[in-house]
């Protein structure tokens, strides 16, 4: 193959900047450009406050910038100067107009590629690592094809698996690298990209659809095990059984593996919901409604668990949380990384606003601004003004602290949302003793579950088992 030079990114977010960063990294030879419309986020690319929070991406963006990876504004010379152009950019869960609150809003997949369209001569390869829906790759071949400028071009399929908080190990040692295509020399093009580090028998090359369609199937797959856990941890609770130890049992059955078991306040993040959503609007789409009914499972069993946590807390504080602190700790949807999109702790909260809780909330990388916003865009529950009693709460009944002391101090409960490592370094005896007693602790990832809280006094519940 045409061995790659030069290469553009249109997306520099959680996908597009560490993913460039590894390929820039791993091949010096290659000049990888990062681009996107959003000028302040480009600014803290280049600066040492990164946008993403990642465990080991400064060290590897630090490595490569200035030499063979840049970060900037310009996308039209950058996807004029490329022989390659990832379009990395966001696909959330549409909501207007047809398949509002299901399909993917394309939107910003369609200005990538008419701008490609544009501006490109030549000949480049088009490759999708955004998530889309099966059969996107047709929408973005037309519109290219349209050109009267005489550039010719081909599309790939690159779906990205990293999950957020292990993005540097899923890049470095990713379980496959999946390219879907139709022309073996655009293949052969980007397997040699990563063959520069990823072994070859991790490199599964597949047809354009499969490889769109597998990474949807992926993530729901995912979601599927989180949402059967946690049903099952519902039934632990009412019958003296241990989610882990269940978990435990069937993760030794070499054909349900042991990863992914962990029961929790329900999963968040930025794509697991999205996919699933995508996944039954495909299938409604394709008049599959059994199908479509059947992944939809998954999301609802999520929202389940989500508000039978918060209806735990209500009903054990003696049926009333108005006017009670309560304490959050966490509001990253997982450790290790400051994204908030989709976490539990946002709907958690929410509705403990709604019972007139009193929040006071902690996390160790996601800024007040950053919680204020999600807050207040819950509250907003889709309407486009706040009414009057949601804007009293966020104004009265939030505050956002910098530790967990603060807190907790003269909490009537905790309600732990985040798997930070640092919770369970806390001085319990401290918080215990600022607390109001009894001091109820809510463990929505059983962090703390081997650390015999009740030794120091608190109240302690976990997920699916009963205490
Ligand atoms: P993101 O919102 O963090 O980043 C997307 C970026 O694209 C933004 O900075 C935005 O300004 C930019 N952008 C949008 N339209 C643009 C345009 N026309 N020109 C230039 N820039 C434009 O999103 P993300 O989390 O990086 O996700 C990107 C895609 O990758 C999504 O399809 C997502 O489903 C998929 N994905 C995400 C993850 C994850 O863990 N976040 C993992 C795998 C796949
Ligand atoms: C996910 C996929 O794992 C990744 O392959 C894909 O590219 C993007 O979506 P991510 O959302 O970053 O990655 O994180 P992940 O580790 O999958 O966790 C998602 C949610 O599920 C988190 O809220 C996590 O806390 C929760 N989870 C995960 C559980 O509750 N229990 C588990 O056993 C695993």
């Amino acid at each position: 193959p045409s061995s790659i030079r030069k290469i553009c990114c249109i997306g520099a977010g959680y996908v597009g900047g560490p993913t460039m960063a590894m390929i820039a990294k791993q091949c010096p030879h290659i000049e990888v450009h990062v681009v996107d419309i959003n000028a302040a986020r480009i600014a803290q690319w280049n600066s040492d406050e990164l946008p993403v929070y990642e465990p080991g991406l400064l060290e590897v963006v630090s490595e490569c910038r200035g030499r063979n990876l840049h970060f900037s504004t310009e996308v039209d010379s950058a996807i004029a100067e490329a022989e390659m152009i990832f379009i990395s950019v966001n696909t959330p869960t549409k909501h207007f107009g047809v398949g509002a609150g299901r399909a993917a809003n394309l939107e910003f997949i369609e200005k990538c590629a008419r701008k490609i369209a544009e501006v490109a001569r030549g000949h480049k390869i088009v490759v999708e690592k955004s998530t889309l829906p099966v059969r996107t790759a047709q929408a973005i071949k037309t519109i290219l094809a349209g050109v009267s400028t005489g550039a010719t071009f081909d599309v790939l399929s690159n779906p990205e698996f990293l999950a957020e908080g292990t993005a540097i190990e899923d890049l470095l040692m990713p379980d496959r690298v999946l390219i879907g295509g139709e022309s073996q020399s655009a293949i052969d093009a980007l397997v040699e990209v990563y063959a520069n580090w990823v072994p070859p028998e991790r490199l599964l090359t597949t047809n354009l659809w499969s490889s769109e369609l597998s990474k949807l199937t992926a993530n729901a797959f995912l979601a599927q095990r989180v949402s059967s856990i946690n049903s099952i941890s519902a039934l632990c609770e009412a019958t003296e059984a241990d989610v882990d130890e269940v978990a435990a049992a069937i993760g030794m059955d070499s054909r349900i593996g042991p990863k992914f078991l962990k029961a929790s306040v329900g999963f968040g993040g930025s794509c697991f919901q999205k996919d699933i959503l995508n996944l039954v609007y495909l299938c409604e789409y394709f008049r599959l409604p059994e199908v479509a009914e059947y992944w939809e499972q998954v999301v609802k069993m999520n929202d389940y668990q989500k508000s039978r946590f918060v209806s735990r807390i209500v009903r054990t504080l003696f049926n009333t949380v108005s006017d009670k602190k309560i304490a959050i700790w966490g509001f990253a949807f997982k450790k290790d990384t400051n994204d908030t999109r989709e976490s539990a702790a946002i709907y958690v909260c929410r509705d403990l606003l709604r019972e007139r809780a009193k929040l006071s909330i902690y996390d160790p990388r996601v800024s007040p601004e950053h919680i204020r916003r999600e807050l207040t865009d819950a509250m907003r529950n889709g309407d486009a003004e706040l009414n009057a009693t949601s804007a009293k709460l966020l104004a009265e009944n939030v505050e956002i602290v910098s530790d967990i002391h603060v807190a907790s101090s003269d909490a009537h409960a905790v309600a732990l949302l985040t798997e930070w490592d640092e919770f369970r370094e806390a001085d319990f005896q401290r918080i215990h003793d600022g607390m109001k007693k009894p001091a109820f602790l809510f463990d929505g990832r059983n962090l703390l579950k081997d650390m015999s809280l009740s030794d120091y006094g608190f109240d302690y519940h976990g997920i699916g088992f009963s205490s």
